[in-house]
């Protein structure tokens, strides 16, 4: 019964799930702050990397290893304050993941962290625009954007 009591009282593990809960804190945020995303939603942004990920992205002079990633919190407002959603990648073992997405996770979680599954569009609608975007120098590094890549001509 004790054991049943404290279980069911356990402080969640920041380290449950894909990113940790404070992630603010835990991961290092990798762009200038609060910026107007380039995507088409016309969303706020502030992105996070974790150790792996931040030198690969902030310098773009070394792949990412295995484990690295880059989290892109997602708000409402201009000042970043209204959380709307989160997209993930986190950089897999080479072949492990069909060819098409990379060697990287796709993930998209709502405002509490609960993941979202939308088979239609994700990954491809991530991937299908990180490809066109971001696949490589000048216009990013390994699929991602990072900030003064050059902006792709639009198709
Ligand atoms: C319409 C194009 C587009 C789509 C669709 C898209 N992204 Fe992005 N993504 C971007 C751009 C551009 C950036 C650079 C930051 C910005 O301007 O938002 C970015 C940034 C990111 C970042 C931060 C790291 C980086 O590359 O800068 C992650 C993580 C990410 N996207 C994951 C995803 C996932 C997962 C999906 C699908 C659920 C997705 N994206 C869909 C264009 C897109």
């Amino acid at each position: 019964m004790i054991a049943m009591i404290s279980l069911s009282c356990r402080e969640p593990d920041p380290d449950d799930g894909p990113f940790p809960t404070d992630y603010e804190r835990a991961w290092t945020e990798a762009r200038d702050g609060c910026t107007l995303s380039h995507d088409h939603e016309l969303r706020y942004i502030r992105v996070f990397a974790n150790d792996g990920a931040l030198g690969p992205y902030t310098q773009q002079d070394a792949p990412y290893p295995v484990g690295a990633a880059l989290l892109k919190a997602e708000y409402d407002d201009p000042e970043c304050t209204e959380l709307l959603s989160f997209v993930l990648m986190e950089k897999l073992e080479a072949g492990t993941t069909p060819t098409e997405e990379h060697d990287w996770t796709w993930r998209r979680f709502d405002a509490q962290r609960r993941e979202v599954f939308d088979r239609r569009a994700i990954p491809t609608t991530c991937i299908d625009c990180h490809a066109w975007h971001c696949e490589e120098p000048p216009y990013g590094w390994d699929y991602t954007c990072p900030p003064g890549s050059i902006e792709p001509t639009p198709r």
